[in-house]
């Protein structure tokens, strides 16, 4: 039983800690892996908008030279002291002003015809030759200004300036996952550009005005996109947003700094990036280890006038600060389920005990019932069905104390009943043996009395009063050693219905019956163990009383039936019914409530004597003015107790 429990406990936690576990481990793994994929795309959305924002700060850096080169074209060189078309120390002058106001490397003047008049520069490189630059190109076919990122050689910007080779001069450094070189140092230069058309005075075209700002080692475009763009947020030290330019593969201006503090320049762009976005001119981003820190990175190309791929802009941003919350987010989430499956499991077991509480409670008592202790009560209702179990476990121990109380009783009483009649039994016994014997002997002499022939009428009618009554007191004795069980009962297989049948018609011999008699007998009764005269004695005896009991007429009716095992006969009558109060000593000996002299009172005793002595019951219920009814049940030996059928019951 105890172990049944448990199983029932162990199964339904071993369940509900499968379904727990399950929903949990998959919650767990959904969230952290749909919110790592959101944060991600949050990431690099967000990376890509920064790209634009620092393509915007490029662009505007563009423009502002492209009006600043156009105002001072358009309103110094038209009306400058000299012609433009020929070099002069006038004209010198003026465009060193503008090259130094401008912040600018590179100032040509070039003739309607493409061939540079003028140039500013330490070089003094001879002015002359056709002037290969598209924007120039464009300014002269279109007479509209021309702005974009340009490209020089390393020959290129000496003809311009002696300082400008050094000032772009980087020694390349080694960068995993770049591509391939053999160089070692990167001597070219990119700049931002601007033509302009230039204008005489009266209005006519008369040159073009070319200017370019290098951007190899200068910062402050970098600078500037990381200060607008990422208001220059700094996370442990670090700056949280980077921005580079590069030439090619090479970085020739950041903001991304190098372990010893420096600006990483001279490093490279790794060969993938490389190739979708210089090689196939394409815009990637993605998580890219960049110079010593991960970082969410955006690339896309920078294009000269021909639209030839000649430099990256790059934006990143530290993925630490985006990807440390979610780490913590991947350890705490599940920890966090972790605990509130102990803490469902925890609560589960505290429910569960609850419930299964009254269980244990109804084996212990149910145990103790079993062993004979009727005390204890549950005394506990939970709620629900458990409560209404408990309920009726009480009730069904109040109504098993209640029925082993009549029980008892009724035992008591058949025990204390038995006892008094056994003992009555035995003092009549003895009487009766003491009185037999000088009975026998006042009988015989009587009768040798009688015989005497000198004896007058009136001794002879005495001596047969005296011979009468002592008779009669023979057969009060022997009533007695019956009811005592003296006389020995000669058994043999006995069959009831024909005794019955006989017991009634010698009744209706002796008496003049004015009352019904019916006989209702079973004719399938087996046959019982019994001595046939005694039980014959028994049913007359019981007869007699109905017959009694009904002065005024009424029926006497005699049953037979099998009863468990048992053949039962029971005698009614409608006669006047015993009183509750004499029922218990009607088999008392010498009980009666007849007149003196009429009944001696030894009729019923005998009876239950006889009946006592075949192992059988005898038993009595009567209603006052209604009835009475004996009940006479003796055992069918084993073996003869027929099983009835069916088919014998409906017919
Ligand atoms: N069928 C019955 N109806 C009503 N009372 C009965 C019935 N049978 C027995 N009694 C009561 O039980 C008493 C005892 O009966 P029992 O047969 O032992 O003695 P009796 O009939 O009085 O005398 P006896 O049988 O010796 O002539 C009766 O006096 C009567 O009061
Ligand atoms: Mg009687």
């Amino acid at each position: 039983m105890r172990r049944s429990h448990r199983t029932i406990r162990f199964r339904l936690t071993v369940g509900f800690m499968a379904v727990v576990l399950a929903a949990n481990t998959a919650i767990s793994a959904i969230t952290v892996i749909h919110i790592g994929n959101v944060l991600l795309d949050e990431v690099q959305t967000r990376v890509r908008l920064n790209l634009n924002s620092a393509r915007q700060v490029y662009d505007s850096r563009l423009r502002e030279l492209a009006h600043y080169l156009n105002g001072v074209g358009l309103d110094r060189l038209r009306f400058a002291p000299t012609t433009v078309s020929e070099p002069s120390e006038a004209l010198d002058v003026l465009l060193t002003k503008i090259k130094e106001e401008g912040e600018l490397d590179i100032v040509q003047l070039v003739s309607p015809m493409g061939t540079i008049v003028h140039r500013t520069g330490s070089s003094k490189h001879p002015a002359g030759g056709i002037h290969n630059n598209p924007l120039v190109e464009e300014v002269l076919r279109s007479r509209l200004v021309q702005s974009g990122t340009v490209v020089f050689s390393a020959e290129e910007l000496v003809r311009e300036d002696d300082s400008l080779p050094e000032l772009v001069r980087m020694k390349l450094l080694p960068t995993e996952a770049a591509r391939a070189t053999s160089r070692t140092i990167h001597d070219g230069g990119m700049a931002m550009a601007v033509a302009v058309p230039v204008q005489g005075p009266q209005g006519e075209f008369s040159g073009v005005l070319f200017a370019a700002k290098l951007l190899n080692q200068r910062f402050d475009m970098v600078d500037a996109i990381r200060n607008q763009v990422f208001q220059g947020q700094v996370w442990k030290g670090k700056e949280l947003g980077t921005a580079t330019i590069f030439q090619d593969d090479v970085r020739i201006a950041t903001n991304v700094m190098s372990l010893d503090g420096t600006r990483a320049v001279g490093t490279r762009l790794s060969a993938e990036v490389y190739e979708a976005v210089v090689e196939r001119g394409e815009s990637w981003a993605d998580r890219a280890f960049v110079v010593n820190d991960w970082y969410i990175t955006a690339y896309e190309p920078i294009r000269d006038p021909r639209d030839q791929v000649i430099g990256v802009l790059y934006v990143g941003l530290l993925e630490e600060p985006f990807s440390r919350p979610h780490r913590l987010f991947q350890i705490l989430f599940p920890l966090l389920m972790a605990i509130t499956s102990a803490v469902s499991f925890g609560l589960y077991l505290l429910v569960t005990k609850s419930i299964l509480q009254p269980v244990g409670r109804i084996i212990g008592l149910s145990k103790k019932v079993i062993a004979g202790d009727l005390t204890p009560r549950l005394g506990i209702r939970p709620p629900g069905e458990m409560g209404v179990l408990c309920e009726a476990v009480d009730r069904m121990a109040d109504a098993i104390v209640e029925r082993e109380g009549k029980l008892k009783e009724l035992a008591a009483r058949q025990i204390g009943k038995s006892q008094k009649l056994a003992a009555v039994g035995r003092l009549a016994a003895g009487i009766a043996h003491e009185i037999n014997n000088p009975l026998t002997g006042v009988l015989t002499f009587s009768h040798l009395v009688k015989e005497k022939p000198n004896l007058t009428e009136a001794d002879r009618r005495d001596l047969d009063v005296v011979i009468r009554e002592t008779t009669r007191v023979r057969e009060i004795v022997r009533g007695l050693l019956d009811f005592a069980r003296e006389t020995p009962s000669e058994k043999r297989p006995t069959d009831l219905n024909a005794v019955i049948s006989r017991t009634i018609k010698l009744f209706r011999s002796q008496k003049d019956v004015r009352i019904a008699v019916r006989e209702q007998l079973d004719p399938t009764l087996p046959t019982v163990n019994a001595d046939p005269n005694q039980l014959q004695q028994v049913f007359l005896n019981l007869c007699l009383n109905a017959w009694e009991a009904m002065p005024g007429g009424g029926t006497l009716t005699i049953t037979s039936v099998q009863e468990r095992g048992m053949a039962v006969v029971q005698i009614d009558d409608t006669g006047t019914g015993i009183d509750p109060e004499l029922l218990d000593r009607i088999f008392e000996p010498f009980f009666t409530t007849k007149a003196p002299g009429k009944g001696t009172g030894l009729g019923l005793s005998v009876s239950y004597g006889i009946i006592q002595q075949h192992e059988g019951t005898m038993t009595v219920e009567s209603a006052k003015g209604l009835g009475t009814r004996f009940v006479v049940s003796l055992p069918i030996p084993e073996g003869r107790v027929m099983i009835r059928n069916q088919e014998e019951e409906q017919s």
